[in-house]
């Protein structure tokens, strides 16, 4: 008989604490058409939470190279230094521009993963991506066409291709793709930013969206992938080079246009880490509310080795934050 092991550290549970900071200090900005300072405040915030964790991370994912960011760039050392030793994915606002004009869909959002399982994307900044969630898995090709997809989706869900929602992100160079879309029968539920949480929709009960298509930052990529790993989904990507001098550094680099980047692929790892809070409303999450005393938070906590899916509703009071910390969350 397999012996019951016992319940293991979900570092996820920790992290919420950190997104729901960033999530708390852009809020702030949420309708400000300021999109920077909705950033630094994230960032600032995201960053001072980091520092608490019991972790030895480094940064794969962050806000850019170290001196075009104000903080989090690729590389930095995060965590107290104690083990585990890990890669950290983080992207303090998920829909900065949503943020700005106070629209929804906005996230705060950090992946984890032991050291050396996440891809770096280097200079390759877009990914053509499918998305699928776990009734989905398997059934797509992100070198399919949108037609070949949406057939072979549409038969693995026992749903008809006019029923399927498909998320893409509002684009001039997703002109054709959402002509082929329509075409097939099925519906665009079309995102103006935000394809972490347009990813982590397709594996979410009752969304609405099936699949996700197109081509989306690489960096949410990975993010997405961590999420989907827990959540029994699947992504797959390919590389895409929006300027020669793009491909010709990151071919220098080794980087392979042609190459399927698998879930597995962005996030090598059984055993890896995911946590948002929502800034603005989504369809998974609500934002944050202010009020006189406090806020509130929504967050989702995953882990792929489990396989739990958590989503927590936090209270946070202003006066008593304020005690122990100078940022007040
Ligand atoms: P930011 O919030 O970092 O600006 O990213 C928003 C986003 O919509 C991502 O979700 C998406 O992957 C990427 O931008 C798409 O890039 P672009 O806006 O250049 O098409």
């Amino acid at each position: 008989m397999r012996q019951p092991t016992q319940p293991d550290r979900n570092i996820a549970l920790e992290l919420i604490r950190v997104t729901e900071a960033a999530a708390i200090a852009a809020a702030r900005w949420a309708g400000r058409g300021d999109k920077m300072a909705a950033d630094r405040a994230a960032v600032d915030a995201m960053r001072f939470v980091l520092g608490a964790v019991a972790m030895d991370g480094i940064v794969v994912i962050g806000e850019g190279e170290k001196d075009h960011a104000p903080m989090l760039y690729n590389g930095e050392h995060v965590g107290d230094g104690h083990p585990p030793e890990v890669d950290v994915a983080v992207d303090p606002i998920d829909g900065t521009t949503l943020t700005a004009q106070g629209r929804n869909g906005a996230l705060a959002v950090i992946a984890l993963s032991e050291r050396g399982t996440m891809f770096d994307p280097g200079p390759c900044f877009y990914m053509k991506k499918v998305a699928v969630g776990p009734r989905g898995r398997g059934a797509v090709d992100v070198n399919a066409s949108p037609t070949d997809n949406l057939k072979e989706l549409s038969k693995r869900l026992k749903k008809p291709v006019q029923e399927l929602g498909v998320v893409v992100l509002d684009r001039p160079r997703h002109a054709d793709l959402v002509a082929e879309v329509r075409e097939a029968g099925a519906r665009v539920l079309s995102i103006t930013d935000g394809d972490v949480a347009g990813a982590i929709a397709t594996g979410w009960p009752n969304s609405g969206a099936d699949i996700l298509l197109g081509i989306g930052g690489t960096p949410e990529g990975v993010i997405a992938a961590a999420a989907l790993h827990g959540l029994g989904g699947e992504i797959q990507g390919v590389l895409h080079a929006h300027s020669d001098e793009v491909r010709a550094q990151a071919e220098a680099q080794g980087y392979d246009f042609d190459r399927v980047l698998t879930t597995h692929d962005l996030v090598a790892s059984e055993n890896c880490f995911f946590a948002c809070t929502a800034i603005t409303d989504g369809d998974f999450l609500r934002g944050v509310r202010f009020y006189d005393f406090g806020a509130t938070t929504q967050s989702l906590v995953v882990r792929s080795r489990t396989g739990t899916v958590r989503t927590i509703e936090t209270f946070h009071r202003h006066d008593k934050l304020q005690e122990f910390n100078a940022a007040g969350f």
